[in-house]
């Protein structure tokens, strides 16, 4: 098992590109199942996660291209995909692969919108929360299908197709509004989603169905008016850049101190977050496509910060922001109001020598001084890059263990830091 080895202290300079969003085009690949014709993405990023996706669509008969040329096997290769499912031969996903990734359960909304029927595993808790599916089943109640669940399995079931409703969510899902978005698209009458979340990567999802000929009024906004469709077609789309990646080097820049460009990017789209950085006393200068961050010299002021749905400040960066605040001159309070549990972090960075004390979901942060390397382990996603954000900055040797949780969502995250002088390697047993 691949780990990552961190010698803490060097500043970070330079340019780092920016790749396409992994929560974009996850839903993105999941949208080809809706049509016979050819789904071309560009912008996809390497990632594990996205070549465990296109196992998973290969199953239900999606065939793939990868930058024009065929590839005998699903390893990701290339950042343009060709995805074609012509004919769906399975519209069952098994357990064995929901189980490996949760986004791959929204492979329902598209299954049920043309099979008419489909059964797929219940994705189960994970490291975040017990993560409910019941919006997702709420929702496609509203269209028509006749849900079941049994031995782990949702089977839904709609004779003679999908009907449009009125779907009102009593709470933000970005997972649910995909399926619900996915399925309204190809189901009979108008579809109002109220409640809808409004993140980025909704918004390119819905840009994308809207160019596969599906009609979607309210893009952006929390109400959406879809029109169903009979059948949508084939398009090209490019996924929008990975404001979670974006926001995580900033992190490692203001950690670390130093000045690094990020390039590819939406400042736009991370408001909130850069509003938290400049708080915090980093220097913030973004274009239309990059964001430079600089801090040189001055402490880390404490902040408060609270996460919530978009255009809120994102809960994939809180792990992230308090590494930062480890380092800040005085007290940060971080309070995490989507998942339960979000804190798994907190044990590892104390590790390292942080301060922070829970109560409830919320998080106070003391700021010390000096962080010590140590042996810590990734625990998911977002908390394995706190951990190498505050490795970065820490006094001597870190050796991060279990770093497949990296590889499903930072594409070639040693060799971009690597590249503005951290001092970091990965070392394959
Ligand atoms: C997506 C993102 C994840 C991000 C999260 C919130 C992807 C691949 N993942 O996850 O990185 O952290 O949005 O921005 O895009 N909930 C229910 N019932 C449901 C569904 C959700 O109660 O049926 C709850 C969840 O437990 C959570 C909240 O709603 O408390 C938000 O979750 P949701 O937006 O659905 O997250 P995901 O779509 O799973």
């Amino acid at each position: 098992m691949d780990r990552i080895r961190i010698r803490g202290g060097n500043k970070l300079n330079g340019t780092i590109q920016i790749s396409g969003a992994k929560n974009a085009a996850l839903p993105l690949m999941i949208a080809s199942l809706l049509t016979s014709e050819t789904l071309t993405l560009k912008n996809v990023p390497r990632l594990a996660d996205v070549t465990l996706l296109l196992r998973i669509l290969r199953n239900h008969g999606a065939d793939m291209k990868m930058d024009g040329k065929r590839t005998r096997t699903a390893a990701m290769n290339g950042e343009t995909v060709h995805l074609t499912a012509a004919e769906i031969v399975d519209t069952e996903a098994p357990y064995e692969l929901v189980s490996r990734m949760r986004a791959s359960f929204w492979v329902l909304g598209p299954l049920l919108a043309r099979c008419h029927e489909t059964r797929v595993s219940l994705p189960g808790g994970c490291a975040i929360g017990t993560r409910p599916v019941d919006l997702y089943l709420m929702a496609l109640d509203r269209l028509g299908a006749e849900i079941e669940l049994e031995g782990g399995y949702v089977i839904a079931r709609a004779k003679g197709g999908l009907v449009g409703d009125r779907i009102v969510f009593p709470k933000v899902s970005v997972g649910a509004t995909h399926t619900a978005m996915m399925a309204a698209a190809l189901a009979r009458g108008e579809t109002v989603i109220e409640n809808a979340a409004r993140e980025p990567e909704v918004c390119d999802v819905a840009d994308c169905l809207v160019k596969m000929g599906a009609q979607i009024e309210g893009i952006g906004s929390s109400t959406l008016h879809i029109q169903g469709v009979e059948r949508l077609h084939g398009a090209t789309h490019s996924v929008l850049p990975d404001r979670i990646e974006t926001g995580t080097y900033a992190i490692a820049a203001g950690m670390t101190g130093g000045d690094v460009t990020l390039c590819g990017t939406r400042a736009d789209q991370l408001d909130s977050f850069l509003d938290a950085m400049r708080e915090a006393g980093i220097s913030v200068e973004a274009t239309d496509d990059s964001l430079r961050i600089r801090r040189n010299g001055n402490g880390l002021r404490p902040i408060s910060v609270e996460t919530q749905p978009y255009p809120g400040f994102p809960t994939d960066l809180q792990a992230q922001i308090m590494a930062l605040m480890t380092k800040a001159d005085g007290v940060s309070t971080i309070r995490e109001t989507i998942f339960e549990n979000r804190f798994m972090h907190v044990q590892e960075l104390a590790r390292l020598g942080a301060e922070i004390s829970l109560h409830g979901d919320t998080a106070h942060v003391k700021g010390v001084p000096r962080l010590v390397g140590a042996q810590v382990m990734a625990t998911d996603l977002r908390a394995s890059v706190s951990l190498v954000i505050a490795a970065l900055a820490a006094e001597g040797e870190t050796m991060l263990n279990r770093v497949y949780h990296l590889d499903r969502g930072f594409e070639a995250l040693e060799v971009k830091l690597g590249r503005c002088g951290a001092d970091i390697e990965r070392i394959s047993d």
